[in-house]
């Protein structure tokens, strides 16, 4: 019993420097916890990637960018959706998160996915090339988050949709006011809310005079 309470106070520790360090440097979910990333967690059903994609409402034929892919969660099913007509960019930091995803999409058979390594900030994302974007349970991983929504903004096409959801089982959490502060900073117009506290998602359009 003692031990179980010292592993989860050696747990809970772990979690808030993890937390404070991220704050101040890129501190990414380690490629060894991937498994963690792609499970489905029952109590977070708006986190799945299904149910983020049927917001979205993608179309055939669009351009959709993955920022910070992980193992691929969003890239195949997003691809698969697009169609060979449209593409998904999808970008992530470290080569092992994106080795994985790379494995899924030659598993699906999917050759409409670029692969990007690249950092948040980095500005490897181009201007004005996108239909949509998704940020799923990154946002709170990266030290200069108003930065990579801005970098997120110009990479959008005018009129542009950015899919931003967080959980509450993410270490990470950001809460539905820091992305509307941190959003509208960046001058996106919020569309659309969906989910629960558990679980949320928030559409953020760039203005079509944008
Ligand atoms: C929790 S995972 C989420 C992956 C995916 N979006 C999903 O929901 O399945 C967070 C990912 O963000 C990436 N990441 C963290 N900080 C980053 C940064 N500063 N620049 C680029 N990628 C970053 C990590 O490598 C990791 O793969």
């Amino acid at each position: 019993m003692s031990l179980l309470f010292v592993a989860i106070a050696l747990a809970v520790v772990a979690t808030v420097v993890w937390l404070i360090a991220s704050r101040r440097q890129s501190l990414p979910c380690p490629v060894w916890l991937r498994w963690c990333v792609e499970l489905d967690n029952p109590f977070a059903k708006n986190n799945r990637a299904a149910v983020i994609l049927d917001h979205l409402e993608l179309q055939p034929g669009m351009t959709v960018l993955d920022f910070d892919c992980g193992p691929g969660r969003l890239t195949v099913p997003a691809a698969q959706r697009v169609g060979p007509a449209g593409r998904v960019v999808s970008v992530d930091l470290q080569a092992g998160m994106l080795a994985r995803a790379k494995e899924k999409a030659q598993a699906a058979n999917l050759s409409n996915i670029e692969f990007v390594q690249a950092g948040a900030g980095e500005g490897k994302l181009g201007r004005g090339r996108f239909d949509r974007a998704l940020l799923v349970t990154v946002l709170g991983e990266i030290p200069d988050r108003a930065g990579a929504l801005k970098e997120i903004f110009d990479a959008l096409k005018p009129g542009g949709v950015l899919s931003v959801t967080e959980t509450l089982f993410d270490p990470h959490y950001q809460s539905r006011q820091t992305v509307s502060r941190l959003a509208g900073e960046v001058r996106f117009r919020e569309r659309g809310y969906f989910g629960n506290r558990l679980a949320y998602t928030v559409h953020l359009e760039k203005p079509t005079n944008g």
